[in-house]
């Protein structure tokens, strides 16, 4: 189709007003559009349904038994102008891009999650602003936080590895052990080792449970139900290495002085703890991060690295430099080491 408009408008149009916040947030118009696009696609099962082969407007109606067919085939062309599917013969298929979201779970649970809870805090913010209760993501979003967080697993076990063969522990113990992984990682990378998992939550507690069965490492690990500010419960004798991986900012801030000092206790002399948080930086995803956790119910915040420096010595523990341990995120893994 032929273009129309002159070059000497678009300099006027742009001329208005700010142009580059008009680019801006067009650009980021668009982007929360293909958000929701991906994220609608899983929600209404359409992109699954794509997936079991070419199919027909009416068959993928059918199937999905969605009773208006022409919103249908509209909601269609914008998923395929979104390069997630493609037409072919009135047929649509998923495109290599649509086969990528409905197949890797992080690309899934990535749509699910930014499109739900992480941009839903600022739709609600109006009335968390005025008092509204807390929201609750933490403990009804838990399935696909973890799911989201699985992309920062690999990073995680290259520290713990290295810690481990750096202690050498015949003891480890994993406080917040969510699914158990970490405890897996640090008993498979010490075969002669015990290891004591500590989750507040049942389901938590259970999985973790499965996953050192699963592993065979069941015998060697054990998973109490506990909180990890009382620590001295159930976990008699010491440990050559701790681990606080993504828990301290479910702490108030206030606690945590106290949660390190219960934890550095536990250890035996030339022992580490080692935590891994993301932490509070200027930039965007930290403070959208620590926002969202101080919007729910609960008194969470994301730690700065000073005062978590500051609370591991007022320990008696000795912290070594932060490291940085996944590329464009603030994680960071801080190793402190109880003096002999
Ligand atoms: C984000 S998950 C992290 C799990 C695991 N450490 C990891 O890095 O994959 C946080 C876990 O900490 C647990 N948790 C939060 N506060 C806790 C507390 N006060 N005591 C024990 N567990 C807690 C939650 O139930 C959840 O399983």
């Amino acid at each position: 189709m032929a273009r129309m408009f002159s070059p000497r408008t678009l300099v006027t149009v742009l001329r208005a007003g700010n142009a580059a916040a008009r680019l801006r947030a067009t650009r980021d118009g668009q982007a929360a559009v293909r958000l929701h696009v991906g994220a609608a696609g899983l929600g209404t099962g359409v992109l699954d349904a794509v997936r079991d082969g070419p199919a027909t407007t009416a068959d993928l109606a059918r199937r999905l038994g969605v009773a208006r067919e022409d919103l249908l085939e509209a909601f269609l062309r914008v998923l395929s102008v979104a390069d997630l599917v493609r037409e072919e013969d009135a047929r649509w298929s998923l495109a290599p891009a649509g086969r990528a979201v409905v197949s890797d779970d992080l690309v899934r649970a990535s749509y699910e999650a930014f499109a739900g809870f992480h941009t839903g805090v600022y739709r609600e913010l109006d009335g968390l602003l005025a008092g509204a209760p807390g929201r609750r993501d933490v403990v009804e979003q838990g399935a696909v936080i973890a799911r989201v967080s699985a992309a920062f697993e690999p990073f995680v076990d290259d520290v713990l590895r290295e810690a481990v063969a750096e202690a050498s522990p015949r003891r480890v113990l994993d406080a917040g052990c969510g699914a158990g992984l970490q405890l897996a990682t640090m008993l498979a990378a010490a075969p002669g080792a015990e290891g004591v998992g500590i989750d507040l939550d049942e389901a938590a507690a259970a999985l973790a449970r499965r996953t050192l069965d699963d592993r065979g490492l069941g015998v060697r690990g054990r998973v109490l139900r506990a909180d990890v500010r009382d620590l001295a419960v159930g976990t008699a004798g010491t440990f050559d290495l701790a681990l606080l991986a993504n828990v301290v900012y479910y702490v108030p801030a206030e606690e945590r002085p106290a949660l390190l000092a219960g934890i550095a206790a536990l250890l035996a002399p030339g022992g580490t703890l080692l935590v891994v948080t993301t932490i509070a930086t200027p930039h965007l995803f930290s403070r959208h991060f620590d926002l969202l956790l101080r919007a729910q119910e609960g008194d969470m915040s994301l730690p700065d690295v000073d005062s978590l420096s500051a609370a591991l010595r007022a320990a008696g523990l000795l912290p070594r430099e932060p490291r940085r341990i996944a590329p464009g995120a603030p994680l960071i893994a801080l190793e402190a080491t109880r003096l002999r």
